[in-house]
C-alpha cells in the first residue's frame, strides 16, 4: 500500500540567542526559576527576520538533503501562528520566495499541533494519489508577540523563535507514517491565547486594544500543564494501538517540546525512559511551537539516535487546545 514517509528535514533558528540571563536583565526572573520550572537555558529570537525568512533558510537545506528543486514541490502546506501578513498567508508567500507561483499551498494554524496536523494532511495527501513530494513548513516568529514585562514572565520566558521544513514522499516499501491521530478542543481556547486582532472588535485593532495587552500571548499555565500531562499519553497510546505497534517496540518518542516537566510526566505515565526513549532538547531553543518536533528529529537524527526500520513516535499539545501523535516507521 502507498504511504506517505519523510525523506529530509532542514531547519532553521536565527542567530540571535536569548539567554535566562538574559531576561533576567528585562524582567523580574531568574535562571533558576526558568530552568527548575522549564528546562530552558536559552531560546533564539528573531532580529529582523520574519516568518518566511527563517521558513526559506529550513526549506533550502531540505531541498538540497532530499535532493530535490523548488520546481519538484507539489504542494506545500504551512504551519505557523504568525505568518508575514495577517492575510495571506505564509503558504502562497513560500510560491513567491522560492520562485514556484501555480503551486498548491494550504496554510495550517494549529499551533504546537501543526506539525501533527500537518502530517496528517501530507499522509492524505500521499496516500490518495493526489500528490507525490510535500513540503511541510513549520515556522514560528513568537518574540515579537510575547510580553517581556514581568506581568507577561510566566509565558515570555518559554517560547523560542525558529522554523523546520520537512519533505515528505510516497513510498510502496513499509516504511513510513503508519498512524496519524489529531484532536482538537475549543473548551480551552482562552486558557493559551493571542485574542488581537479579532473580528470580536470593530476594527478589529485598535490602540485600546494593544494597551490592554491582547496583541501578546496569554496563558493559563495551571490548565495547559494539567491537560498536556493527560492528553500527551492518551493520544500516543491512541495512535501505536491504531498502527497496530506495542510500546515497548518504540525506538524513539520525539514529544513537541513544550516544557521538561511536561515531558518528564509524560515519560513517567508512559513508563518510558526519559534520557534513551524520549528526546528533548528544549534547553537550547525553548517551545518553538509546531517547529519544535521537526527541529527535534532533525537533532535525534544527527545525534544518530534513529535508524531505518525504527519505531518513532511523534506527540503534541497546545493552544486550541489541540493534540496529537503520529507512529512512524522509519
Ligand atoms: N520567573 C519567576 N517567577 C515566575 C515566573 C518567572 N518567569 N513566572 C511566574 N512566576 C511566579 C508566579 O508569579 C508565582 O509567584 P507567586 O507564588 O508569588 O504568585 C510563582 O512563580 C509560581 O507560579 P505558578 O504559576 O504556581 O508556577 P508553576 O509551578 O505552575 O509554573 C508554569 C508555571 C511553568 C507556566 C507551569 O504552569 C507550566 O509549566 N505550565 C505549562 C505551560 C507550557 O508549557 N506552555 C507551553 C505552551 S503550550 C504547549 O506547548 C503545550
Amino acid at each position: 500500500m502507498r504511504k506517505a514517509y519523510i525523506d529530509a528535514i532542514g531547519m532553521y533558528v536565527p542567530p540571535k540567542i536569548v539567554t535566562n540571563q538574559d531576561l533576567e536583565k528585562i524582567m523580574d526572573t531568574s535562571d533558576q526559576w526558568i530552568r527548575e520550572r522549564s528546562g530552558i537555558q536559552e531560546r533564539h529570537h528573531v532580529d529582523g527576520e520574519c516568518t518566511t525568512d527563517l521558513a526559506l533558510k529550513a526549506t533550502e537545506e531540505v531541498l538540497e538533503k532530499a535532493g530535490m528543486v523548488a520546481e519538484d514541490i507539489d504542494h506545500i502546506i504551512f504551519s505557523t501562528m504568525a505568518s508575514d501578513y495577517f492575510v495571506p498567508g505564509g503558504g502562497p508567500m513560500m510560491t513567491r520566495r522560492l520562485g514556484i507561483p501555480g503551486t498548491p499551498a494550504v496554510d495550517i494554524r494549529m499551533a504546537c499541533s501543526g506539525f501533527l496536523y500537518g502530517l496528517s494532511i501530507a499522509k492524505a495527501f500521499i496516500e490518495s494519489g493526489a500528490h507525490d513530494n510535500i513540503l511541510l513548513i513549520t515556522s514560528e516568529v513568537q518574540s515579537v508577540a510575547l510580553d517581556f514585562s514581568t506581568e507577561g514572565r510566566d509565558t515570555a520566558v518559554l517560547f523560542g523563535d525558529g522554523a523546520a521544513a520537512t519533505v515528505l514522499k510516497a513510498t510502496d516499501t513499509d516504511r513510513g507514517l503508519l498512524s496519524v491521530v489529531t484532536h482538537s478542543d475549543g473548551r480551552y481556547a482562552e486558557d493559551l491565547m493571542m485574542r488581537t486582532p479579532s473580528t470580536l472588535d470593530n476594527p478589529l485593532l485598535t490602540h485600546a486594544l494593544l494597551d490592554q495587552g491582547h496583541g501578546r500571548v496569554k496563558m493559563n499555565g495551571r490548565s495547559v500543564f494539567k491537560h498536556a500531562i493527560t492528553k500527551f499519553p492518551q493520544v500516543i497510546k491512541e495512535a501505536l494501538e491504531k498502527a497496530g505497534v506495542e510500546k515497548d517496540q518504540i525506538k524513539l518518542v520525539v514529544p513537541h517540546q513544550a516544557n521538561l516537566r511536561i515531558t518528564e510526566a509524560v515519560a513517567k505515565r508512559l513508563d518510558l525512559k526519559l534520557h534513551e526513549v524520549v528526546y528533548s532538547n528544549i534547553h537550547k531553543y525553548g517551545n518553538t511551537t509546531s517547529a519544535s518536533i521537526p527541529i527535534a528529529l532533525y537533532e535525534a537524527m544527527a545525534e544518530g539516535k534513529l535508524h531505518r526500520g525504527d519505531y518513532l513516535v511523534v506527540a503534541s499539545f497546545g493552544a486550541g487546545f489541540t493534540w496529537g501523535a503520529s507512529v512512524i516507521k522509519w
